[in-house]
């Protein structure tokens, strides 16, 4: 029987810089935990011997980023409830040889906000975007309890697709929408699942607008930097919290699916905030 270490890896392409691995690995280190998580830029022709290459017994699964999310769904052996429903997997867990599919996404974005102290039950939220990303977070916000979720695409179809499955609760409406002012007055909280910000001064929101927010408001950014949207934030005196800690509880509640231990929490911080700025 092998016994070198096992292997974790991130799936995406492009992948370019990712704080992934300095977290990961510093994990591993911290358990005692002989594994090594590393980066599989891959093309999509070569997505499916990629994957089939995790049933081997060293391979303890892998994250799935952009743009493979769900293009790994039809390759793997079964899904959690989440990932079924949303259509989309983020982590890849080699459970003796079968592959399972699940969305560490919802439940580390919720763990963040919670994290955060941020109170969303019974309250209306504002979500920019309406991708993939923004799947998983109207699944957890709804998840916790959100009286209203409006959610804002630059493409109203696609936030309508979203805002069906939560009849009840969510409303689509367009980026452009003249209602927007209104709608902020009463939002706890603004969350950017736009890929807008991700380089650049880019705002997904115009400033003027931003100013409708009540002063109790947060801006939520899931893209971890600091960006155009939290500085303005930040200067009108708003919360404003970066994606840093959602990229961290998603890969913490991955790491304890491959290990089975409990995620060292404070070390995979402090690692994914060390390796920020390059
Ligand atoms: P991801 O998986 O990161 O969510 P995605 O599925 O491509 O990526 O979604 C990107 C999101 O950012 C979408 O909401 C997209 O709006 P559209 O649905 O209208 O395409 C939004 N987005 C990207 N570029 C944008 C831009 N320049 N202005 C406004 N919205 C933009």
């Amino acid at each position: 029987m092998r016994t070198g270490p096992k292997r974790a890896l991130l799936i995406g392409h492009p992948l370019g810089h990712s704080l992934s691995p300095a977290f990961q690995n510093a994990a591993f280190r911290a358990a005692g935990f002989d594994a090594e998580y590393g980066l599989a830029d891959v093309l999509p022709e070569n997505l499916a011997s990629v994957v089939a290459a995790l049933h081997a017994d060293e391979m303890l699964g892998a994250n799935v980023t952009v743009p493979y999310k769900q293009a790994v769904v039809p390759l793997l052996d079964d899904l959690s409830d989440d990932a079924h429903t949303l259509g989309a997997v983020n982590t890849i867990v080699n459970r003796s040889g079968r592959l399972h599919g699940l969305n560490t996404d919802v439940p580390g974005f919720a763990a963040d906000v919670r994290e955060h102290d941020v109170h969303v039950e019974g309250e209306t939220v504002v979500m920019l975007g309406a991708g993939g990303a923004a799947r998983g977070v109207a699944a957890a916000l709804v998840g916790m309890g959100v009286a209203r979720l409006v959610i804002a695409n630059r493409t109203l179809e696609r936030a309508a697709a979203i805002a069906e499955q939560y009849p009840h609760v969510a409303e689509a409406v367009s980026a452009e929408s003249a209602t927007m002012p209104a709608l902020l007055v009463d939002a706890a909280m603004i969350v950017n699942a736009t890929s807008v910000g991700l380089r650049g001064d880019d705002l997904p929101i115009a400033t003027d607008t931003l100013a409708h927010l009540s002063p109790q408001a947060v801006v939520y950014d899931l893209i971890y930097r600091p960006t155009a949207l939290l500085r303005a934030a930040e200067a009108r005196g708003l919360r404003a919290i970066d994606g840093l800690g959602m990229l961290v509880q998603q890969g913490a509640l991955a790491w304890e699916q491959w290990t089975g231990q409990a995620a060292p929490l404070d070390v995979m911080w402090e690692a994914a905030r060390a390796a920020r700025y390059f």
